[in-house]
């Protein structure tokens, strides 16, 4: 697939390359911390094959989701985890 898509990040529109993972086009937008950690910290993917749950964000209403294993669409809704 070739082109961009539009996600909205937050409520915010951005326009990412078609045909990536989430992971990878968050990452691409310089969005590092995917979530918090019980103490506040930031927490970004770190395996990027589905392993290590470090890339959980709630995607088109589904909290949990991991980043890395989804391809970005038009109109993806995505939350970040605060
Ligand atoms: S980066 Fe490890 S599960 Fe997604």
């Amino acid at each position: 697939m070739s082109g961009d898509v539009t996600i909205h990040l937050d409520g915010v529109p951005r326009r990412v390359p078609a045909g990536v993972t989430l992971a990878a086009a968050l990452c691409n937008l310089e969005h590092l911390a995917f979530r918090r950690d019980l103490g506040g910290g930031p927490r970004a993917p770190l395996c990027g094959m589905g392993t290590c749950f470090e890339c959980r964000l709630s995607v088109d209403g589904v909290a949990g989701t991991r980043a890395c294993l989804i391809e970005v669409h038009e109109g993806m809704r995505v939350e970040l985890t605060r």
